[in-house]
């Protein structure tokens, strides 16, 4: 399959733009290609953590830029970064201090015959642009979604975010669906990563709070050794470290369905989460799948009106109880207990969730 750098689809989308799309561990190379955009689960906390001594060239080595909080304001003011060619001839700039971190962490991997290089780090608005569309337009609006992040909302921006990929026995290996066939590789990797100040930033089954599929090879420099060891042994998302998370490791009650299977109703729940991310304030308590019983033809027809051109065949709703910001945010009353708040989802044949309706 063709090649499809971070830096090739640049090119080549300077040269035919359009619009874009990626998800986790299918497709190429954004994060090798993987990407996003806007439901996530932070509130509106502080987007840093104590980081006097992260701040020695001028920027915040533990700045938070995710679905909810852009990049900062005169970010490229005080960075530094140096631009270096990979094995594949691209170019790739990185923050300086993350680069010779990242140069530690290579040559301690290569001790152990692990060998990697640097597929993408800092990007700029336009380029995050620019992979948006080619995702959008290679694998569709809702992979894209999952995968890309919009721009201005990239990590990448920073020049602290780092895309790996891997060389196995003399061969580059960049492409997502290609790189996670190697888990045990990956584990090597992301045991060294906090001895240099990285942390892995797409963690497995944390989407619901990164707003991101599991990338292995996205890390994220934040130099703090200490900060990165106790975010990995923890099994932490830099949200959770930050304290920026309004979606709490709630168990979602599945119920009982002969509709749905349970990684169905998983997908959905998560899908959820990641909407309710974006109720800046507010906590999540509980949420729970309504039953089959909401799958009638009324519902059906119901949701199908509310999209148009959609053909749903199926649909679930989803229950929960949140409490809303202590300050009045405009879309809730203050502080108040949410009750038996719903979510309406739908399934077209293809069995892929939209969440069609929430509210009372
Ligand atoms: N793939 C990551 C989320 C990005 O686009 O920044
Ligand atoms: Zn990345």
């Amino acid at each position: 399959m063709k090649k499809l750098t971070i830096a090739s689809l640049i090119i080549a989308l300077t040269l035919s733009i359009t619009a874009c799309g990626a998800a986790d561990t299918t497709s190429s190379s954004q994060d090798s290609v993987s990407g996003t955009e806007a439901s996530q689960t932070e509130s509106a906390a502080p987007a840093t953590a104590d980081s006097a001594e992260s701040k020695t060239q001028g920027i915040d080595y533990k700045a938070l830029v995710n679905k909810l909080h852009p990049l900062p304001d005169g970010w490229e003011d005080s960075l530094e970064t140096v631009t270096v060619k990979n094995s594949l001839g691209d170019d790739v700039e990185v923050e300086k201090k993350a680069y010779d971190a990242y140069l530690a962490l290579k040559a301690d991997l290569e001790k152990d015959g692990v060998f990697v290089d640097l597929d993408s780090a800092r990007r700029s608005v336009a380029d995050q642009q620019r992979i948006m569309d080619v995702f959008t337009k290679e694998y569709g609006a809702d992979y894209a979604i999952k995968t890309v992040a919009a721009p201005g909302y990239s990590e990448h921006h920073t020049g602290l975010a780092l895309d790996l990929y891997l060389n196995i026995e003399g061969e580059d290996v960049y492409l997502n669906e290609d790189m996670v066939q190697y888990p045990e590789i990956w584990a090597k990797i992301h045991e060294k990563l906090p001895e240099y100040g990285f942390i892995l930033r797409y963690l497995e089954d944390k989407e619901y709070i990164t707003g991101y599929g599991y990338e292995p090879w996205h890390l994220r420099y934040i130099d703090d050794v200490d900060a990165a060891k106790e975010i990995t042994s923890k099994g932490l998302t830099f949200e959770e470290y930050l304290g920026a998370v309004n979606t709490t490791d709630v168990t979602v009650d599945l119920g009982t369905s002969e509709l749905y299977t349970e990684d169905e109703l998983k997908e959905a729940a998560v899908q959820v989460k990641c909407k309710f991310a974006t109720f800046d304030g507010c906590m999540l308590q509980s949420l729970r799948y309504a039953g089959d019983e909401c799958n009638t033809e009324e519902n059906i027809k119901w949701l199908n009106s509310l999209d148009e051109g959609a053909e749903y065949t199926k649909v679930a709703e989803f229950l929960m109880d949140f409490h809303t910001p202590k300050e009045n945010s405009g879309a809730f009353d203050a502080d108040k207990d949410m009750k038996d708040y719903q979510w309406w989802l739908a399934q077209d044949s293809e069995g892929s969730w939209q969440i069609v309706s929430f509210g009372y």
